[in-house]
Formats: C-alpha cells, structure tokens, sequence
C-alpha cells in the first residue's frame, strides 16, 4: 500500500490541481479531505481547461476512484455544475466518485452568513470567497451541521432545517437588518440536494479499507495552503480548515499512516485576500508575475497578490506538514527576469528572525530580508530532463533544498501534464 499527500505549502493556488493530476496517473483512488468550493484546482488536459472546486482531481484519470471526504464542506450547487462540466467533457463520474456520508453540507444560508460577516467586518473582512466555507464549518463543530447522510432522512432534514432558521434568520433581521431565509425554500433546496447527491453518498470507510488492504495507490489532496491552516496559518486570515498533512488523516477517516507528504510550492509566490504578505510586490515586478503567471483567482478571478518565494514561511509549512519533498511549480513564469530574489528571513523590532509570528500584527510588521539570485533567459520549453534546465535555474533549486533541508522533487515548467520534470 502507498499513500501519499499532496498539500499546498504557501497561501494555496501553488499549483496543486496540475500536480495532483501528475500524480494521478499511477493511482488508484484520491480522497479530497477539507475546504469546499472555496479551491480552485486547474488542470490541462491537452488544450481542455477544468477547474476543479471539489471533486478530486483524479477523476480526470480513467479508472481512478475519487471520494469526497468526511472533512469537506460540500456545495451541491457546485457539485452539480462540476457534474455537468465532466459530463459535457465525455467523462462520466458514476461508478467511481463517492462522498463520505459524514460530509456536511453548505446550504445557501451559509453563503449570505459568510458575505454578512465580512461585509460587517468592513476593512477588517477576511476577503473570503463567499462561498459560505467559515459558517458552514462553524455549524459543524457547533454540532448543529446538515450531513450527506442527513439529506436522506427527511424527517431529521426539517427539524434541523426549521431550528438552524429559526437561529439564523433572527440573525438576519436583527443583527444585520436583510431579508430572513424562506423556510420552505430552504426545505425544497435540501430536496434537490439529495436528489443530486444520493448516488454518490458511499460508505467510504470500508471502501477506503478494501484499497489499503489490497495494497493500491491511494492520494490524498489537500486544498487551500498551510498559511490558511485554521491552527498554524496567519490567523485570522485563513480558511476554516485543516489544509495540513494532519488534516488528511482526519478528514478522510482513513487512520495515521506513514506516507510520502510532496508540498506544491510556486517558485515565486501569492495570495489571494487580506492577511500578512511580507514579500509582496506592490511594484511593475509584482504586476509582471501576475500578467505572466496568469494569477487571477480560479474560483473568483480575483486578481492575486504576487511577491517574491519566502523560505521562512515555507521552512514552517514544511515543519508543520511533514513535508517529505516538494513541488515546484511555475519556474517558467521567473525565465527572463534579471534578479531574483529569496527571502531568508524576517526583520521584526531590529531582531532578525526565521520564525513565523503567531501574532498577526507581528506578521504584518516583519520586513525580510532577502538572497539575489542571478535569473536566466532561456525558454524551458525544450528541457525534458533535470539537467537541461538553465544552470541559474538549478542554483536556485538547490538553494531552496539545502534550506529547507528536503528534496525537491518535482519542477513543474508550464501548464500542461507534459511540462514537469523529475529531480533525482
Ligand atoms: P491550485 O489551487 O493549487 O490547484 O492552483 P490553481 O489552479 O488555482 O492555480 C495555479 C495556476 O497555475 C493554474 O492556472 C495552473 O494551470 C497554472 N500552473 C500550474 N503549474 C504551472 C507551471 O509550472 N507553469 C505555469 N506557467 N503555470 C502553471
Ligand atoms: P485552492 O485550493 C487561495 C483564501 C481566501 C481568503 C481565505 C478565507 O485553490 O488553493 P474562505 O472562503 O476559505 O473562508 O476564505 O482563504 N482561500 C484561498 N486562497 N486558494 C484557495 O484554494 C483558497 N481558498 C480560500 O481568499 O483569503
Ligand atoms: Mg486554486
């Protein structure tokens, strides 16, 4: 049996959704653990483009099992769309893509719960997706949640349905002053979404057990980044999950193994809302990274702050995972810059530091404190192996392993499936 983890080692969109779709190739089933349709996971297909929000990239593999995992907050709305967009695309899901019964689900009340808030927080907002993620996790742990399983009995559906309005809709008119939820449209919605899920809702736990016991490749992909983890991201400007290595175990219910943990990390780096960002570029190089990076947000199309990779914030994502290699990804997008530069460590208060602070404030405050390193012209259209990549290029690579003291293993040139080089 092998499994193995693919986490986001920065503030998410590292380019997980292209190497989870590599690392598809040779596996037999992938488990999508936390987060919602708040991630957006691009991968080529030759010249076809999908963005996955929830549904595991695998499902792009034929013959690969994917499951949605107990972990996840499920959109219907979303699920449903992605449905259509893998049917549309001549690939048919059924048969091979389940979701944990234990899977809660995001109703349209979180979503309004979610714009509420942050429209109250004013400058203070999180700059979330909207996708309704934080209250729906909210619910979860307030044991007052609607799970896959529970849009099946319909008894308990509306029960639960009328006491979470009941609290909710005070909200609204109270506290916010917007229209209260329509109950029975709310009831007809929960309808719908057990229409649409009911084929999928799989006892996943045995189903997960018969591939370990059969000895079969078994992925577990992450969403969002370490910096967004709700315990060790820049809190509050996370996400309201476990996007580590250890939320993988949780959230899928599969049990504590040893496994390979690879990191996507970019080669430069972004994020998209508010929150602490020592090595952003508010210059013409952090508008070049975004142009030529294409950094738009995959599920908002927000445009994403770019800046320069930070290696003291990576060195804690590899600490906090487990990391056992990494990936990275979008070297290309830094081909023909002159300098390039690589933050080493912070400067807070006159004291420098290669911690990350837990204070908010403290993050926002560190100036780092950066290495130069000589760019390279050369396109890396042409390099299919290690070697071939510019000797500029390897320096910088190596710098970055030797730091972090981990391989990397993986260096990802270009969108498609086929720009992706191994280091051995
Ligand atoms: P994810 O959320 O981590 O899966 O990442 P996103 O899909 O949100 O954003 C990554 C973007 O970079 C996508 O548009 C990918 O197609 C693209 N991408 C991934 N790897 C590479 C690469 O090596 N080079 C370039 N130029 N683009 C890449
Ligand atoms: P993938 O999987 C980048 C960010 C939001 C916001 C914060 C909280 O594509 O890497 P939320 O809607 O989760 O409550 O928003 O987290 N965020 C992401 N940023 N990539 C993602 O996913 C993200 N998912 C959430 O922008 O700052
Ligand atoms: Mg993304």
């Amino acid at each position: 049996m092998s499994i193995d983890i693919i986490v986001g080692a920065q503030w998410g969109d590292e380019g997980k959704g292209k190497c989870i779709d590599v690392l598809s190739a040779d596996a037999d089933m992938v488990i999508r653990y936390q987060g919602g349709a708040n991630a957006g996971h691009t991968v080529y297909v030759g010249k076809r483009k999908f963005v996955m929000h929830l549904i595991p990239g695998g499902i792009l593999r034929e013959g690969v099992t994917c499951i949605i995992g107990a972990g996840v907050v499920l959109d219907p709305i979303a699920f449903e769309a992605e449905l259509k967009m893998l049917t549309d695309a001549g690939i048919n899901p059924r048969g091979r893509l389940y979701v944990s019964p234990r899977t809660h689900i995001i109703f349209p009340y979180h979503k309004k719960l979610d714009n509420c808030s942050e429209t109250f927080k004013k400058s203070k907002s999180i700059g979330t997706t909207g996708r309704g993620i934080g209250p729906a996790y909210a619910d979860k742990y307030n044991r007052v949640g609607i799970r896959a399983i529970d849009l099946l009995d319909p008894v308990l559906l509306e029960n639960r349905i009328r006491e979470n309005l009941q609290f909710k809709n005070h909200l609204f008119e109270t506290y916010y002053h917007i229209e209260p939820e329509n109950v029975e449209e709310t009831l007809n919605a929960a309808t719908r979404y057990a229409e649409i899920l009911k084929p999928y809702i799989k006892k996943t736990i045995p189903l997960i057990s018969k591939y370990k016991k059969a000895g079969r490749r078994i992925l577990l992909e992450g969403a969002q980044g370490a910096m967004l983890d709700i315990d060790f991201g820049s809190y509050p400007f996370v996400t309201s999950s476990h996007p580590i290595a250890g939320g993988a175990f949780i959230g899928t219910g599969i049990g504590v193994h040893n496994t390979q943990i690879y990191g996507v990390a970019k080669a430069y780096l972004t994020r998209v809302g508010n929150g602490p960002f020592p090595t952003e570029l508010n210059d013409e190089t952090g508008e070049m990274l975004r142009q030529r990076g294409g950094e738009f947000g995959a599920t908002t199309g927000r445009p994403r702050r770019c800046g320069w990779l930070d290696l003291v914030a990576l060195k804690y994502a590899v600490e906090v995972n487990g990391i056992t290699a990494i990936a990275l990804t979008k070297v290309d997008v830094l081909s023909g810059i002159k300098k390039i530069k690589l933050c080493t460590a912070y400067r807070l208060n006159g004291q420098i530091s290669t911690n990350v602070p837990a204070s908010n404030s403290e993050f926002e405050k560190v100036e780092p404190i950066y290495e130069f390193f000589d760019g390279w012209e050369d396109a890396l259209d042409a390099c299919s192996h290690y070697d071939h990549l510019p000797e500029n290029l390897k320096k910088y690579i190596v710098f970055i392993e030797k730091y972090l003291s981990i391989p990397v293993r993986y260096i990802s040139t270009g969108q498609r499936r086929d720009q992706i080089l191994q280091k051995t």
